[in-house]
C-alpha cells in the first residue's frame, strides 16, 4: 500500500500531502523558505489569509492555496444522477374484512389475475424517489430541500450508495463512469444526522483517532497531528479543542461544536465527495452558517458537497450553488438559487420582494401539495423549464455538449486530485480507479492498536463502570467466603462445596452481563466508522477481545484470592492457580457470550432479559441440580452447551481429585439420613451389624467415600480437568467468532 502519486509529481510533494505548488505564490517572504515543512506551510497559509483579508474565520488549507489565482480547475468531478427511482413495499395491516374478502375471492374464482389482485390487498408500493435527475460538481454545494418527508434523506442515501442495488433504479456516475461501491467508500464520506461520538474523549482526541484510522501509515504522527490542528482551525473548534464531547450525564461541548466534530471526523482524509444529511439541523443560525461556510470551503478545495437542509437562512442560501427541491419524491425545482425568482415568476407565482426565496418556495410547494391537483403542475412546469434552459444554453454555446464538461477520465481526475493533497489516504500505483486508493489506510495491527488505545482511554475516563463490576465481584466473593467459611470434609461439607462451586461459577457469568451495553452503545459509532472503511471489522473484534483481558485477569484474581483459602479449597498453590485459571476462562467465555448477544439484540433491556434467562438455563443444566444421567435424553444437548458445565466440572475435579483424601468415614454414613440423630455408640453397633451382613469390616474410621467417588456420583466422568478448562476457553473464542459474523452480516448499513 505504498503511497503513490503519479510519476510526474516531485518526491518533495509526495512527502508533503497538503502541499500545493501554487501556494508559495501567496506566502510572505518569511514563509517562502526553500524546503518548507508541512506545519510551516499550514501556518504560513493561515497567516497570509489573515493579513490579506483580516478574516478570522477558520480556513481550509487547500482552499487557501488556490485563492486569488484564477486558474481553470484541471480535474473536475461531475457526479450525475439520472432517473433515480426508489420505491418500497408497504405491508398493510391484515384486518378481518380484508382477510375475509381475500379468502372469499380465492375460494370462489381462483384465476391467477384475481389471486394477484388479492395480494395487492396486503402490499402497496410507495414511491420515495420518482425519476430524479441532476448533477453536482466539485467546488459547489448541492443542497436538497423540501418539507419533512419529501425524500431528502432518501435521495442522499441513494447518491451515497446506501440503498441496495436491486431496489434503486437509475444511474449514478462520476465523470461519466459508473460508481463502484468500493471506490465510492474510499473517496466519499457520509455525515449522519446524529452525532455519534465517544463521550469521554476530547475534541482533539476524537479527531486524532479519526486521523489514526483514516490517514495512511506513511504519514508520520506529527503530520497527522498537524492535519488535526489544521482541521480544528478549519472547523472553528479551537476554543473547544480540549473539552470532552460529553453526553447526557457529562457536560461537554455545545451542539454546534459537536456537529462540527462529526463533520471533522468524516473529512479528516479530505474526501472528494461529501454527503451530509441535515448538517445544520438543531443549530442556531450563526452555528448553521458557520457549518455551511466550512462546507463551502471544503467544496472549493475540490470536493463535491451534497447536503440536505431544512429551511436555510438567507445567508446560507448565498453559500449554496445548486438546489433541488423535492416534494413527495419528485423534483419541483432544480437549479441555482439565483434562478428561483425567474422560475417562480414564469410559473405564475412571483416571489414577493423582501421574502426569503426558499421559504416562499417551500410554502408554495406545501400549498400545492394540499391542493387537489397536487404538485403535478409544478413538476411538469419544472421539466419544461429545464428543457427550455438547456436548449437556450445550447443555442448560446453550440459547442457545449454535456460530455465536454469533464475532459479527464475518472482515474486521471482522482490521481490529479490526490497529488494535490486530497484524499490523504495513500495510494497504490494501479490502473483501475478503485485500486488506486487502498480500501483501508492501515494494516490490521495498527487498527487494533488504535482501537484498543481509544477503548482504554474512554474507559479510563469512566472508572465507575469497572469499579461497579469489581465491587459486584468482591461483594459476591466476600459473601461466599463468609457463609462457606472453612468447609470441612464431611458429607455436609461435600454438599456445601458443590453448592459453592455451582454458585461461584455462575456468578462469574452473571457479572459479565455488564458487557452488554458497551457494544450496544458503540454500535452506531462502529457502523459509521466501518461504513467508510475506517478500519476492518476483524480489528474491532480482536481489539475488543484484547482490551477486556486485563480487567478480567484482575477480577478473576480478586475473586479467586478472596474465596480459595477462606472456603478452604483443596490443592495448595497449584490448586489455587488452576482455580484462578478456571475463573478467568469463565469470565472470558461469559464476556464473549454477552458480547455476541450484544451484536444480535437491538436493545439493552431485551439483552438483559435474554442473558439472565439463558444463564439460568445454563446453571440448571450444568449438572449441579440434576445429574447428567438423570437429564431426559431430549434435553441432554442443553447439558453439553451449558457454559457453566465445563468450569463447574473443572473446579470440582480440582477439588476432589486427590485419591487419598476421605470425605465420608464409618459412622458418617448415617449423616443426612434419619439415623443421623442416633447416638454415636448405637451408630457403631449399626455399623458392625452392617459389616457382618455385607461380610466387610467397616469401622468408625474406615473411609467409605473418597473424592473420586464423589466425582463419579456427580457424573463428572467425560473430560479431564484440563480439558474442561480448554473447552471453557474455547467457548470464549467461539462466541468471539460468532460476534464477528454478526457484525459482518448485521451492519450492512444499507436500505433495501
Ligand atoms: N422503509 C420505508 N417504508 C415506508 N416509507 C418510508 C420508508 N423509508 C422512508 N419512508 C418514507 O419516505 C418519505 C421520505 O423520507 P425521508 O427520510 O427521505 O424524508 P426527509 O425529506 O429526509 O424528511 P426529514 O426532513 O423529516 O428528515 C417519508 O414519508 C418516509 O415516511
Ligand atoms: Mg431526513
Amino acid at each position: 500500500m505504498s503511497r503513490v502519486v503519479a510519476e510526474n509529481i516531485s518526491p518533495a510533494r509526495d512527502s508533503i500531502p497538503f502541499y500545493d505548488r501554487r501556494q508559495t505564490m501567496e506566502m510572505s517572504p518569511a514563509c517562502a523558505s526553500t524546503s518548507p515543512t508541512l506545519g510551516h506551510l499550514l501556518k504560513c497559509v493561515g497567516d497570509v489569509r489573515k493579513e490579506v483579508t483580516g478574516d478570522e474565520t477558520p480556513v481550509h488549507q487547500v482552499l487557501e492555496m488556490n485563492e486569488g489565482i484564477v486558474e481553470p480547475r484541471a480535474f473536475p468531478f461531475v457526479l450525475s444522477f439520472n432517473n433515480l427511482t426508489y420505491s418500497v413495499k408497504i405491508r398493510r395491516k391484515m384486518t378481518f374484512p380484508t382477510l375475509f374478502r381475500r379468502n372469499n375471492r380465492l375460494g370462489t374464482a381462483a384465476t391467477s389475475a384475481e389471486s394477484l389482485a388479492g395480494e395487492d390487498v396486503f402490499t402497496r408500493t410507495k414511491v420515495l424517489l420518482n425519476d430524479i435527475s441532476g448533477e453536482a460538481r466539485d467546488g459547489e454545494i448541492l443542497a436538497v430541500l423540501g418539507a419533512s418527508g419529501s425524500g431528502k434523506s432518501t435521495l442522499i442515501d441513494a447518491l451515497a450508495n446506501r440503498i441496495a442495488k436491486g431496489s434503486l433504479k437509475g444511474t449514478v456516475t462520476l465523470n461519466g463512469e459508473p460508481l463502484e461501491s468500493r471506490l465510492l467508500k474510499v473517496i466519499s464520506a457520509y455525515v449522519m444526522q446524529d452525532d455519534l461520538l465517544f463521550p469521554m474523549l476530547t475534541v482533539e482526541e476524537t479527531l486524532m483517532f479519526a486521523a489514526e484510522f483514516r490517514l495512511p501509515r506513511t504519514l508520520s504522527k506529527s503530520k497527522k497531528k498537524m492535519r488535526v490542528q489544521a482541521l480544528i482551525d478549519q472547523l472553528g473548534l479551537r476554543n473547544a479543542a480540549k473539552t470532552v464531547i460529553g453526553d447526557e450525564g457529562h457536560r461537554g461541548v455545545s451542539g454546534g461544536e459537536r456537529r462540527r466534530v462529526s463533520i471533522g471526523i468524516d473529512i479528516i482524509h479530505d474526501p472528494i465527495i461529501l454527503f451530509l444529511d441535515e448538517p445544520t439541523s438543531g443549530l442556531d443560525s450563526t452555528s448553521a452558517f458557520m457549518v455551511v461556510k466550512v462546507l463551502q470551503r471544503i467544496a472549493q478545495s475540490g470536493s463535491i458537497v451534497i447536503m440536505s437542509v431544512h429551511q436555510p437562512s438567507y445567508r446560507i442560501i448565498g453559500l449554496l450553488d445548486r438546489l433541488i427541491f423535492l416534494s413527495r419524491g419528485q423534483t419541483v425545482y432544480s437549479g441555482s438559487p439565483a434562478n428561483l425568482p425567474l422560475f417562480f415568476s414564469d410559473f405564475g407565482h412571483p416571489i414577493p420582494e423582501n421574502e426569503n426565496r426558499t421559504e416562499f418556495a417551500l410554502d408554495l410547494i406545501r400549498e400545492l401539495e394540499g391542493s387537489p391537483g397536487g404538485t403535478k403542475s409544478l413538476v411538469e412546469f419544472n421539466k419544461s423549464w429545464q428543457d427550455l434552459k438547456r436548449s437556450r444554453a445550447r443555442d448560446n454555446d453550440p459547442n457545449q455538449s454535456p460530455s465536454s464538461t469533464h475532459n479527464l477520465s475518472l482515474k486521471e481526475a482522482i490521481s490529479a486530485s490526490i497529488s494535490r493533497g486530497k484524499l490523504v489516504s495513500g495510494t497504490a500505483n494501479d490502473s483501475s480507479p478503485s485500486s488506486m486508493v487502498p480500501t483501508f489506510a492501515n494494516p490490521l495491527w495498527i487498527e487494533m492498536a488504535v482501537l484498543s488505545e481509544r477503548s482504554f482511554k474512554n474507559s479510563l475516563r469512566m472508572p465507575e463502570i469497572f469499579g461497579i463490576r469489581l465491587a459486584a465481584v468482591l461483594v459476591t466473593g466476600f459473601i461466599l467466603a463468609t457463609i462457606f467459611w472453612q468447609l470441612d470434609n464431611s458429607p455436609k461439607g461435600i454438599q456445601e462445596r458443590l453448592g459453592f462451586f455451582a454458585f461461584a461459577m455462575s456468578t462469574t457469568f452473571y457479572t459479565c452481563a455488564d458487557a452488554l451495553p458497551v457494544f450496544l452503545q458503540e454500535r452506531y459509532i462502529f457502523m459509521r466508522e466501518t461504513a467508510h472503511n475506517a478500519y476492518r471489522r476483524s480489528s474491532y473484534v480482536l481489539s475488543k477481545s484484547l482490551v477486556v483481558l486485563p480487567s478480567l485477569v484482575f477480577l478473576s484474581l480478586a475473586f479467586a484470592a478472596l474465596t480459595f483459602w477462606a472456603v478452604g479449597l483443596d490443592g495448595g498453590i497449584s490448586g489455587f492457580f488452576f482455580y484462578f485459571a478456571v475463573i478467568f476462562a469463565s469470565f472470558w467465555a461469559g464476556s464473549s457470550f454477552v458480547t455476541f448477544l450484544s451484536g444480535v439484540v437491538p436493545h439493552v433491556m431485551l439483552g438483559y432479559t435474554i442473558v439472565v434467562a439463558i444463564l439460568a438455563y445454563f446453571l440448571l443444566f450444568c449438572g449441579f441440580f440434576i445429574n447428567r444421567n438423570r437429564i431426559p435424553p431430549y434435553w441432554i444437548w442443553f447439558h453439553y452447551i451449558s457454559l457453566v458445565k465445563y468450569p463447574y466440572e473443572a473446579v470440582l475435579q480440582n477439588e476432589f481429585e486427590e485419591p487419598t483424601k476421605c470425605f465420608v468415614r464409618g459412622v458418617q454414613i448415617f449423616d443426612n439420613t434419619p439415623f443421623g440423630a442416633v447416638p454415636t455408640p448405637l451408630k457403631v453397633q449399626l455399623l458392625s451389624s452392617i459389616s457382618n451382613t455385607l461380610g466387610m469390616n467397616i469401622t468408625a474410621t474406615t473411609c467409605v467415600t473418597t473424592g473420586r467417588d464423589i466425582l463419579q456420583q456427580q457424573g463428572i466422568t467425560d473430560l479431564s480437568k484440563w480439558n474442561c478448562l480448554l473447552v471453557t476457553a474455547a467457548w470464549g473464542f467461539f462466541f468471539r467468532a460468532l460476534f464477528y459474523f454478526t457484525l459482518l452480516l448485521g451492519s450492512k448499513n444499507k436500505r433495501r
